[in-house]
């Protein structure tokens, strides 16, 4: 048994590379996507970790290494105190019962010549749960009543239910088996703004009655600030900030959450008009060929002559922030309480030492072009545009 007060995900120097093949006879391994590249993060029972950070940084890569889709190059993962590589057979069959997913586009997850009766009870009986024929019906009423759908669904087919619905039949699927974790992975990327709102407090009033754990991954802060009890911020495989929500976002301290946040439209028209944007020079570099230093260095409005090309920061608690009721073991330790940042220049950030250089002159120094944070959508492209000469384009 493990103590309830241990987290209920431990991820520990996690690093994902995949391996990049050429050769016309015989496949040569020429180098290696870094697509998580040591992750350390813990996420206590009950509460919600948010996974936020650009297309492409390795948010899924990382959620499919916990689930075990994929083998990590290296490092751990923890599910309830056990290792989660060193399961075979059952204990591996049980452990994967106890961790689902809820996907971003739930008709490419969804079989489409099955009915939602179907659906729902495939992996029940798969299982062998909810007792015989007259159970599982009973079972799978639950489940549409608790994701807000009728159970004259159960008839119906996947084409056949607006996006919104057919994110809710996707998560009473993942909460079929009754797991301890949810991965969501983009859960409402494909739905209008509308409709996300719904989904998102379908899935917290879910946590509640259930008393899930939630790694919620997303490409935008907005949709993880309120469901979030701890925010982490990746960029190219590593984590750059994390803390909990309402520090990172009162306080954020890493310049690129800072690019993030300045992207979030704010609903006071007061502050909105206020709200200074900061832009990014260039694309997102190739995780196979990462920036030395920091990796944040090429895009960096506050980047230092010294330091920030050729030394790796390391997620530390800065001096002058308050650690909580946590007491740190060592610097490295992931515990949710504390906000931890992976910047050289933190705290002369914080204090106003250091004044950000423009996009335009971070491009110049770069030869390359100015584009909005995080434009793979889900940011405010629109107004970052203005005063913008260069076209952005979109990934
Ligand atoms: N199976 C794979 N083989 C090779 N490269 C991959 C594979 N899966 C993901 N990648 C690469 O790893 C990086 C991270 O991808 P991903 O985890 O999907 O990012 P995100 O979910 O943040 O958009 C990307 O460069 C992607 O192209
Ligand atoms: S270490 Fe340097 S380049 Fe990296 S985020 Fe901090 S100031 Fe920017
Ligand atoms: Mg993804």
């Amino acid at each position: 048994m493990t103590a309830a007060s241990e987290p209920l995900l431990r991820v520990e120097g996690l690093q994902v590379h995949f391996p990049i093949k050429r050769g016309v006879f015989v496949d040569r391994t020429v180098g290696h996507v870094r697509a998580v590249d040591g992750v350390d993060l813990a996420i206590d029972r009950g509460t919600t970790y948010g996974l936020v950070g650009e297309s492409g940084c390795g948010k899924s890569t990382l959620g499919r290494a916990v689930l075990r889709l994929v083998e990590p190059t290296a490092g751990r993962v923890l599910f309830d105190g056990t290792d989660v590589a060193s399961l075979r057979g059952e204990p591996l069959r049980h452990m994967r019962q106890r961790m689902q997913m809820v996907f971003q586009d739930p008709l490419g997850s969804l079989d489409p010549r099955q009915n939602v009766e179907s659906l729902l009870s495939e992996p029940l009986r798969a299982h062998g749960l909810g007792g015989g024929t007259a159970g599982i019906a009973d079972k799978i009423r639950g489940l549409l009543d608790a994701v807000g759908l009728p159970s004259a669904a159960l008839r119906r087919y996947p084409h056949e239910f607006s996006g919104g619905q057919r994110q809710r039949i996707g998560i009473a699927r993942a909460i079929s088996l009754e797991p301890d974790l949810l991965i969501a992975d983009e859960p409402v990327s494909a739905l209008d703004v509308s409709v996300q709102a719904q989904v998102v407090s379908l899935l917290e009033e879910l946590q509640e009655r259930l008393g899930l754990t939630y790694l919620v991954i997303a490409h935008d802060l907005a949709v993880v600030r309120h469901i979030s009890d701890v925010v982490g911020v990746m960029y190219l495989g590593s984590l750059v900030e994390q803390a909990p929500a309402e520090a990172l976002y009162d306080e954020p301290l890493h310049p690129y959450t800072r690019a993030l946040m300045s992207a979030v439209p704010v609903p006071d028209p007061v502050v909105e008009e206020r709200r200074e944007r900061i832009l990014l020079a260039g694309d997102l570099p190739s995780p196979a060929n990462p920036p030395s230093g920091c990796r944040f260095h090429t895009r960096c409005p506050w980047r230092q002559e010294t330091r920030c090309d050729d030394e790796v920061p390391v997620l530390r608690e800065l001096a002058g922030h308050t650690a909580g009721p946590h007491q740190p073991r060592h610097s490295a330790d992931p515990h949710p309480s504390r906000h931890l940042v992976g910047c050289h220049w933190a705290e002369e950030i914080r204090d106003g030492v250091l004044q950000p250089k423009s996009a335009e002159e971070v491009a110049a120094t770069q030869g390359v072009s100015v584009r909005a944070t995080g434009a793979d959508g889900g940011f405010e492209t629109d107004a970052l545009l203005q005063g913008v000469d260069e076209p952005i384009e979109r990934r």
